[in-house]
């Protein structure tokens, strides 16, 4: 029954084609020319959002992947579960439970499924879902947008559809999906000398030469001495298309051949719509071939009358590419978590989509779009030096976050590695501020005795429960925290809440002492500020508990390498 549903949903998928989003960027006139005339279920700038209907304030959970590695097993996920439950994490709101990389094994099944770890995970991962389901937790899952995930497992490129649909069946509720061994899609397309247009039996009914074909933008026709046909060039990178006429008698399948001028050290590649609508995708090797002339062939449907038959290359950048692969992974987790719901008359279970390509290609411009959350830097150490430079990259981007698209400025490293109790306190602080995803990186079990009882007084698990906090980065209006002011010691945040509130944080990033101030009334003419002006403003220090009102002015002191951070309204 699962096998049946995964096996129809990937050739669903298949016969649909690809779509595309296309996300805002800066391009030439004539490019941006181009791509208007090119646009097929490309759209240069769109504000929809992924909309599964989760991760309305950031995500919460545990992942393995920061202290396990690739130890992991069923056994540890369910301690670990156990651990979120008995510690009171799960109750402060963490919820997921992440298997990372090497969950699976090296060979996908007969039907091209992934498959667990044989001797890890014996019993699969849908029992072990029902067991963290059992527990009032989800369980979430990791691939990679590649021909392997980074620890070379089986991944998900090319292979989106099935990997969706096995996932939605087994329950999965949270998707990461890394960019190891990623393939980009080329942006050089090929150039087409001809095509030809035959019957299934071979019968060659047309052929069209480059110069019948309607030119757009940069595409242009090159004629060479060597050849007896011209070809058309400059397709490449969405800045120009080359649209046929192509006329026959009765509605059916044809075979379209496309006679290219092989060249060059890259491959290439280009999109095919017919119609303005049906999509295929042709790829043309890098050649050391004898010959100069290629013929690549696709079956396509047309219809008795005319019929256009269009080339481009959508992918103008790296970014197109990038930004193309997650949508179309995103698009394919939520027609499979539907479908599966339908065909089993369940309860539709969204997946929360977890963006990891590391923001190389700025995943904040069009991750809103193709998913839940995206990383904004390459991977966290438990280190102070790397959780400072992490959130100065994502502090930069506020204004990308928002209600189910969050900025991932990666899991959370609290209670790792040698970092002090201000240290601690400072990165959860800073995540929370960022309205970051917290997800929970340490062996959660510490935080037992021996009887499985939880351990009175842990510092670490104080911090990962304290609730004021956790209240600031999930409130509902949902603003990451913008730098109202820095200098080479101290950084002061500020994040409006819902309710008229702001929350404020001083943090000192210097290894000595600091001190810093602020008048709350310099705040208040601020996009980012949401008090409203008052003789006195309540104000409440989030880790010390301490109360007061102010005036106007705040003034702080601060240890090395710690926050003060403050809930601040006005007093009625
Ligand atoms: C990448 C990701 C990490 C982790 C590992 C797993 O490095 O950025 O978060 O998932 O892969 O191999």
């Amino acid at each position: 029954m699962l096998k049946d549903f995964i096996k129809s949903a990937a050739a669903a998928a298949a016969a649909t084609g690809i779509a595309i989003a296309l996300k805002n960027q800066t391009i030439s006139a004539p490019a941006a020319l181009a791509r208007a005339t090119n646009a097929v279920k490309v759209s240069a700038k769109s504000d929809k959002s992924y909309d599964n209907g989760v991760a309305l304030t950031p995500p919460m959970g545990w992942s393995s992947w920061n202290t396990f590695r690739n130890h992991i097993s069923e056994e540890l996920i369910l301690q670990i579960a156990n651990a979120l439950k008995v510690s009171g994490l799960q109750e402060a709101g963490y919820q997921y439970v992440n298997l990372d990389d090497c969950w699976q094994s090296s060979k996908r099944d007969e039907n091209g499924q992934m498959v667990a770890d044989y001797n890890t995970f014996p019993r699969g991962i849908r029992p072990l879902v029902d067991d963290i389901n059992a527990m009032g937790l989800k369980l979430g899952i990791y691939s990679s947008n590649g021909t392997f995930t980074c620890e070379d497992l089986p991944a998900s490129l090319g292979h989106e559809a099935v990997d969706a649909a096995t996932f939605a069946s087994w329950g999965i509720e949270y998707f990461k999906y890394d960019f190891c061994h990623n393939k980009p899609f080329p942006t050089s397309a090929p150039n087409i000398e001809r095509i030809i247009i035959s019957k299934e039996d071979g019968t060659d009914i047309l052929t069209c030469f480059a110069a019948e074909a309607k030119l757009e933008g940069h595409a242009r026709i090159v004629s060479d001495n060597r050849h007896p046909a011209s070809y058309i060039t400059g397709l490449s990178a969405n800045i120009g298309s080359a649209a046929f006429n192509v006329s026959v008698e009765e509605d059916g399948k044809y075979i379209l051949s496309i006679i290219i001028r092989k060249r060059g050290k890259f491959t290439k590649y280009a999109k095919v719509v017919i119609n303005g609508s049906a999509e295929h995708e042709i790829w043309a090797a890098p050649t050391n071939a004898a010959t100069t002339e290629g013929k690549i062939q696709v079956v396509v449907e047309l219809k008795a009358g005319d019929n256009e038959i269009k080339f481009f290359n959508p992918y103008g950048s790296r970014m197109d590419a990038a930004a193309s692969q997650y949508t179309k992974m995103g698009e394919e987790l939520k027609k499979a978590t539907k479908a599966y719901a339908e065909q089993t008359g369940t309860e539709e279970k969204p997946i929360c989509y977890s963006i990891c390509e590391w923001g190389l290609n700025m995943p904040w411009r069009w991750g809103k779009q193709a998913g839940n959350l995206w990383r904004t830097t390459m991977d966290i150490q438990a280190t102070w030096p790397s959780i400072v430079s992490i959130y100065e990259q994502n502090v930069r981007l506020a204004k990308y976050a928002g209600k189910g698209g969050w900025n991932d400025p990666d899991m959370l490293e609290v209670g790792n590695g040698a970092l002090t109790a201000d240290e601690n306190k400072a990165h959860f602080t800073l995540w929370c501020m960022m309205a970051a995803p917290l997800i929970l990186g340490n062996d959660i079990r510490n935080f037992l005795d021996e009887n499985g009882n939880v351990k009175e007084d842990n510092e670490v698990l104080k911090i990962l429960t304290n609730k004021d906090l956790i209240a600031i980065d999930q409130d509902e209006l949902g603003v990451q925290c913008y730098r109202h002011k820095t200098n080479i010691k101290v950084d002061v945040l500020v994040k409006p809440l819902s309710g008229g509130e702001i929350a404020v944080c001083f943090f000192n990033k210097f290894g000595e002492e600091s001190a810093e101030s602020i008048n709350i009334n310099d705040l208040l003419d601020k996009a980012y500020c949401n008090l409203r002006r008052a003789d006195e403003y309540k104000c409440r220090e989030l880790w010390s508990g301490e109360e007061f009102e102010i005036q106007g002015t705040l003034s702080v002191a601060l240890a090395p390498h710690s926050v003060k951070i403050y809930r601040i309204k006005a007093d009625d």
